[in-house]
């Protein structure tokens, strides 16, 4: 069993080599680590492989999934819970097995979004500066307390849960939605409506994943319905948002603050370093130029132990697939994998 790694950065091959040492009957399968993405001008790179292991930016349609089934892939794991980024129907279609991790740590994604809410509010990126300048004044360093603040959740899963967990310790008041309510949030606080829920909050967190029916579920819609001055932070996914809307609403101060981990363009800008090149994407340099905009890389699930478990799972699910089972984390159900030697590239 062969696996191509896409996406891989040394901490990807780090972790994983130690679950693969961790997991003896996993010593037949090799790994190979590619450090670009996987999309259609990189799937070529997928040689004798039986299965590829991916990560949020690489691009996974149908003609990639294609290009896969052709070289004879089997297997698709992801390294991620969101699946946004791979053709389901035509994997299943193809008979390939996609299988995701779905909760790797998810008081590491909500203690993050925690971590951006507060640097935003209390302007400690601002003050860590400042201080190091020998600059101790407080002025533009104005913060809000949390305590007895409205918090909005939007999807409360895993990620949404946990963070209504910390946001309960704060003192908040804590609204949500959800169209699959979830019986543990009665016990932070109560759900609504979506339009309910916007003008009452201060705080907006976004949890849910990014499908057609949440694609900028923030547009300049929702955002006239929230409470001028309200923060956005979202955790989730980049397509979650309207960016036009947002930065529309930041120039007229109706967007009092917005946190983000994620971003719509985020795949030609995240996990590179791009600091000696001109960025193209005016929309994100905009985003820049407000004081009240904090951005991070994706990388609230960067934890050691998430890291540890993604890996883990990971090599979990390689093996079911190798065992010719449906694995427990497959997206494609009732797709188990053929267990044979890769098929020779098809050439036209
Ligand atoms: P989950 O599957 O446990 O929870 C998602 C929740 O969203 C569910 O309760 C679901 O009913 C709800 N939902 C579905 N449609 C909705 C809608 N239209 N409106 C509101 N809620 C809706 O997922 P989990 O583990 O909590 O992760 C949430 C998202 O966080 C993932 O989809 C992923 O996009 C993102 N994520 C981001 C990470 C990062 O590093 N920034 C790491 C891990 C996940």
């Amino acid at each position: 069993m062969r696996l191509s790694v896409f996406s891989a950065k040394p901490y990807d091959k780090k972790y994983l080599e130690a679950a693969h040492a961790a997991h003896p009957e996993a010593s037949s399968i090799s790994l190979t680590f590619h450090e670009v993405s996987l999309n259609e001008h990189t799937a070529p790179l997928v040689h004798d492989a039986n299965a590829v292991c991916v990560f949020v930016n690489d691009s996974l349609p149908a003609p990639v999934v294609d290009a896969l089934a052709d070289r004879g892939v089997q297997a698709i794991l992801l390294r991620c819970a969101g699946s946004n980024n791979v053709d389901l129907e035509r994997a299943a279609a193809r008979g390939i097995v996609v299988a995701n991790v779905p909760s790797y740590s998810p008081e590491a994604v909500a203690e993050f979004a925690v971590a951006l809410l507060q640097t935003l509010n209390r302007r400690t990126h601002r003050a860590y500066n400042r201080v190091r300048d020998g600059n101790f004044a407080l002025s533009g360093l104005l913060g809000r307390t949390l305590h007895g603040q409205t918090v909005g959740i939007i999807g409360t899963g895993k990620i949404g849960i946990a963070f209504a967990r910390i946001m309960k310790g704060f003192g908040c008041r804590l609204l949500a939605f959800d169209p699959f309510r979830n019986p543990a949030f009665e016990e932070y606080g109560e759900y609504r409506e979506l339009d309910e829920l916007l003008p009452e909050c201060d705080i907006i967190s976004l949890h849910c994943p990014l499908m057609d029916k949440t694609r900028h579920i923030i547009n300049s819609e929702t955002i006239t319905a929230m409470k001028k001055g309200v923060v956005i932070i979202n955790t989730s996914r980049g397509g979650l948002i309207d960016t036009p809307a947002v930065v529309d609403a930041l120039k007229h101060e109706h967007i009092g603050g917005l946190a983000l981990d994620v971003y719509e363009g985020e795949s030609n800008l995240f996990y590179s370093d791009h600091s000696q090149e001109i960025i193209q994407d005016d929309l994100f340099m905009r985003f820049m130029t407000f004081p009240n905009v904090l951005v991070c890389g994706h990388q609230a699930f960067f934890t050691r132990e998430a890291l540890t478990e993604i890996s883990e799972c990971t090599i979990r699910n390689l093996l079911e697939v190798m065992e010719g089972v449906c694995p427990k984390n497959s997206l494609t159900k009732d797709v188990k994998a053929r267990v044979e030697e890769p098929q020779p590239v098809r050439t036209i």
